[in-house]
């Protein structure tokens, strides 16, 4: 199975699949970032689809057209998003329907958008954590695969519990890959394609 992992950020979180030997075959970036950097000291191929734009004028749909034909170009079977900063279009989700999965901060469908540990922190609340799900057209929504619960202590700034929960994001998304490549399956009603190492142009 040849897996991506989309980021936009630090990596820390791809750093961790590497760690755990999963079978990363491509790192798919929208900007200059530390994950590019960790893709590249790890020898794993890197495609930048560069976002410049960031107006509301920003086509959204011609970014997710070329973020889908570098992923198709590379034979990938299973799209691991870590961090990625830009919303793609249905496009995506219509390409590999049910193959695309995220983490995010936060125990969904609770505190959903780009600033989840900062919103849990001003509601409140004493405990908030992680959620690993498949990916859908809506962002942050679409079915939940695991969850693990983080506490929120005395004292904690953003990042201070960003980092408690990235911990444990750094555990439980390569665990909740390395089962999905068991099985072979995101859910079990999604048979992930077998890759064809070779092409024998087959016939017609
Ligand atoms: C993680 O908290 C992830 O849930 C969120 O972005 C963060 C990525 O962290 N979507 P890093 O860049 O891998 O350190």
């Amino acid at each position: 199975m040849r897996v991506a992992v989309m980021a936009s950020g630090t990596g820390t979180i791809l750093n961790s699949m590497i760690d755990g030997g999963l079978p990363i075959a491509l790192v798919l970036v929208d900007r200059a970032c530390g994950a590019i950097e960790i893709a590249e000291n790890a020898g794993i191929p890197a495609a930048i689809v560069e976002r410049t734009d960031y107006s509301s004028t920003f086509d959204r749909d011609a970014h997710t057209a070329h973020v889908v034909a570098a992923l198709s170009e590379n034979d990938i079977d299973l799209i691991a998003m870590a961090g990625y900063g830009t919303i793609l279009g249905p496009a995506m989700f219509e390409a590999f329907e049910g193959r695309v999965i995220n983490t995010h901060p936060a125990l969904l469908p609770k505190f959903k958008g780009w600033h989840a540990v900062r919103d849990a922190l001003a509601a409140g609340v004493t405990a908030t954590g992680c959620t690993v799900h498949v990916a859908t057209a809506a962002v942050d929504d679409g079915p939940i695969l695991a969850q693990v619960e983080v506490p929120v202590l005395p004292g904690d700034t953003e990042a201070i519990l960003h980092e408690r929960i990235k911990l444990v994001e750094r555990e439980l998304y390569p665990q909740v890959i390395a089962d999905i490549i068991e099985r072979g399956t995101v859910l079990p009603e999604i048979v992930l394609p077998v890759s064809t190492e070779t092409s024998t142009g087959g016939t017609t």
